[in-house]
């Protein structure tokens, strides 16, 4: 059971399904987590907060402030491994998809950053229509799982979809989601190497050389590959950016060169690389011992190239290895990342031009163009990190059915 010792905060919404939590929070517990319960005014009308403090053995919260107390919804949010959201009715899908906050279970949602489930319940109709479809993809954009309904009788006397999946499923679900094995993921058993973030190239004890590199491409990237089932090491630069996937080892550094040391370490065993890092090409000579006082107009630091990891690797690499760059253009960009795809011996280049609105540096969008060793190409619309993550992982999952077909 890959659920010991997960923390899980459970968040129970108005539906007649609620009465199955109970069960829910006692079989979670049976497979070894931990779990604290939150409830919606809604659902106090179908499952009593007794019921589910004496099976959670912790107080179950409703309110962001309980009398004098401020229940911290930041710290749940940090606090759990998993956020599970069952049942969700067709109103608290509506508020995740919107951003609401008006109640405890919104807070902690907005809050998490570990991986969040949904488990929806309602009534076929509700279930079949048009906004409940629209709010549901929405959410799977934001990176949300969501655990399929089951078909069979509903609380309106009608047979259909929209029942909330039993509790044993979902258990069941979150237990394949820590252990990589759901649904036989493309990815399970593949190991993967992803590089993101900048670097920082120190000049003395308080200045850096650095870029405007977030690191949010390459982190959804290793997530999408580890969403895939695939086991990620991922080497992240300064970067503010919380990772907090199961399936992902991270690993932070600061310079180039500490970068290409721990990317060099995981190379060998790797099956897929993806080097989505903006990598300074040089660093100072040498970093001043003590803090560089201000003297003359002008100063002058040398700089000595650093190591290029994609270069390094597309040398060493083996016929079963997928390997896949980047490339950040301004202009001729075509053939500036043609250039490096042959140069660097990769199977792929993510091409980025920083020409393109909503694109690049610190945006939650982004808009490439995917770039083949046959000369063909795949330019993807404007979209969200994680979607453009899902469409370059399932080109890196195709590239590698095709070389094991070779
Ligand atoms: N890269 C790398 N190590 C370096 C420099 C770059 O692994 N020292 C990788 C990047 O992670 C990216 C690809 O090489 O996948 C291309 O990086 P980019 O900066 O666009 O290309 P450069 O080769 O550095 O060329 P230039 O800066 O001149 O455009």
């Amino acid at each position: 059971m890959q659920l010991a010792g997960k923390k899980i905060v459970l968040a129970v919404t108005g539906s007649i399904a609620a009465y199955k939590t109970p069960q829910l929070v006692r079989l979670l517990i049976k497979a070894g987590a931990e779990v604290r319960v939150l409830v919606t005014d809604a659902a106090e009308a179908f499952v009593s907060p007794l019921s589910l403090a004496t099976v959670s053995k912790h107080p179950v919260l409703s309110n962001i402030a309980d009398g004098a107390a401020w229940n911290n919804h930041v710290e749940l949010g940090r606090w759990a491994d998993a956020m599970l959201i069952a049942p969700c009715s067709a109103n608290s899908l509506a508020k995740l998809a919107n951003g609401l906050c008006d109640n405890l279970v919104c807070a902690v949602y907005l809050s998490a950053v570990c991986p969040v489930f949904v488990a929806p319940a309602m009534d076929e109709d509700m279930w079949h229509h048009g906004s409940t479809k629209h709010n549901l993809e929405k959410i799977k954009t934001y990176g949300n799982n969501v655990i399929p309904v089951a078909h069979g009788e509903l609380a309106s006397g009608l047979v259909g979809d929209g029942r909330m999946a039993e509790p044993e499923d979902i258990v069941h679900f979150l237990d394949s989601f820590f252990s990589g094995k759901s649904n036989n993921l493309p990815l399970n058993g593949v190991r993967a190497l992803v590089t993101a973030g900048p670097t920082y190239e120190r000049i003395d004890p308080v200045r850096f050389i650095g870029n405007f590199s977030t690191g949010k491409m390459g982190v959804a990237i290793a997530e999408e590959l580890a969403n895939k089932g695939a086991s990620v090491t991922l080497i992240l630069g300064p970067s503010q950016i919380k990772v907090s996937h199961p399936g992902i080892r991270l690993v932070s550094v600061e310079s180039a060169d500490e970068m290409f040391n721990a990317a060099t370490a995981a190379y060998e065993t790797t099956d897929i690389a993806v080097l989505a890092a903006a990598v300074a090409d040089y660093r100072p000579d040498q970093m001043a011992p003590e803090k560089i006082k201000k003297a003359g107009d002008t100063l002058d630091i040398r700089l000595v190239k650093n190591k290029d990891i994609l270069a390094t690797f597309g040398r060493q690499k083996k016929d079963s290895q997928v390997l896949v760059g980047f490339a950040l253009e301004t202009n001729n960009e075509m053939e500036h990342a043609v250039g490096k795809m042959k140069a660097k011996n990769a199977d792929m280049i993510v091409l980025n031009s920083l020409n393109d609105k909503g694109a690049g540096f610190g945006h939650d969008t982004n808009k490439v163009t995917l770039l083949f060793t046959d000369g063909s190409n795949k330019a993807l619309p404007l979209q969200s990190k994680n979607l453009v993550a899902e469409a370059i992982v399932d080109n890196i999952v195709q590239l590698r059915d095709a070389k094991k077909t070779v």
